[in-house]
């Protein structure tokens, strides 16, 4: 057996939406993480083997590792004892690349462990249950990441809001760039808080721009009657305001201008930033010549991917 989530990208809104302000966010199926389930000797106990990290957990109540808590709230929610077994954790999604990397983890070993008993969990009961693993990574996290990546559907997220899909009738074509650098969205998110406790009304006026920014993206997306220019432009002011608040870094900034200047018609940082990727607006016709820059840039990884139209 082998249970699979995929990574994610915040399109936009990320950072203003632990405030409140809406953000969107699609799941990004390229890079994925993968949890295989097989049966340990008896007396053995649970051990989570996760080969990337080179780490191995064998469970037991006093474990606070996040795979480990994750593992302990399955079996509490169905009720059951540890088993004898071994659950590898593969994953290609880069570790605090703002993809999602945790929360996706967290989902195919919680659908994998859930298996093994023969359940499945609803959605809505898994994105619950994902949250509360985001929270021992994250502090406070908004909910974006386990929303986009348990539902698998575009969205439009609000925080304490159940998620609304979001249809879009306007294909985008986004390249994806790699820093190479993980960026902790703890401290990130912790230093825009500094920043809102010292001058809330500034701060406020910043991320309801942003909120503002990404309604009109939604908006735009649905009604399929933004340019893509305009769609663009809207990706740049997000960022210019993220940039502002504190979270992109040299390195981001110059991936985004490389982007920019090789005819990217937007390009910001994506996630909790000071490391991880950013995203860029390109064409069929733009996109070689893009990423050929990025690479250039530095950029240690780069992925295409298209944003189909689709509707709810
Ligand atoms: O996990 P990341 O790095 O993609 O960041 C999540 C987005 C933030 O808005 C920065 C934090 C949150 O909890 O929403």
């Amino acid at each position: 057996m082998t249970s699979r989530a995929p990574a994610k990208i915040i399109l936009c809104g990320e950072h203003a939406v632990v405030y409140g302000q809406p953000a969107l966010a699609v799941p990004f199926g390229a890079l994925t993480a993968d949890v295989t389930a097989s049966a340990g000797i008896p007396g053995s106990g649970l051990a989570i083997i996760a080969h990337d990290i080179n780490q191995s957990i064998r469970l037991a109540p006093e474990e606070r590792n996040g795979l480990a808590y994750a593992a302990q709230l399955i079996l509490r929610e169905l009720d059951k004892p540890i088993p004898d077994m071994i659950l590898e954790v593969r994953s290609s999604i880069p570790i605090g690349g703002g993809l999602g990397s945790g929360a996706a983890v967290t989902a195919a070993l919680m659908r994998e462990l859930a298996a093994w008993f023969g359940h499945t969990f609803s959605a809505e009961t898994l994105n619950s249950l994902v949250y509360q693993v985001e929270t021992i990574y994250h502090g406070t996290p908004s909910g974006i990441d386990n929303t986009v990546i348990v539902y698998e559907r575009p969205v439009y997220f609000v925080r304490g809001t159940a998620p609304i899909t979001l249809s879009i009738q306007t294909a985008l074509t986004l390249l994806v760039a790699d820093s190479g650098l993980s960026g902790s969205t703890r401290e990130a998110v912790a230093d825009v808080h500094r920043q809102f406790d010292a001058d809330p009304a500034h701060i406020q006026s910043m991320l309801t721009q942003i909120g503002k920014l990404v309604d009109m993206v939604r908006t735009g997306l649905e009604h399929g009657d933004m340019s893509v220019t305009d769609l663009g432009q809207l990706l740049n002011d997000n960022h210019a305001i993220l940039r502002e608040l504190g979270v992109s870094s040299p390195e981001l900034e110059q991936l985004v201008s490389a982007a920019r200047n090789a005819g990217a018609l937007g390009a910001k940082l994506s996630g909790g930033g000071r490391g991880g990727n950013i995203i860029a607006l390109v064409t069929s016709t733009t996109a070689e010549h893009v990423a050929n820059a990025l690479q250039r840039a530095g950029a240690a990884h780069i992925w295409q991917t298209e944003l189909e139209p689709i509707s709810d």
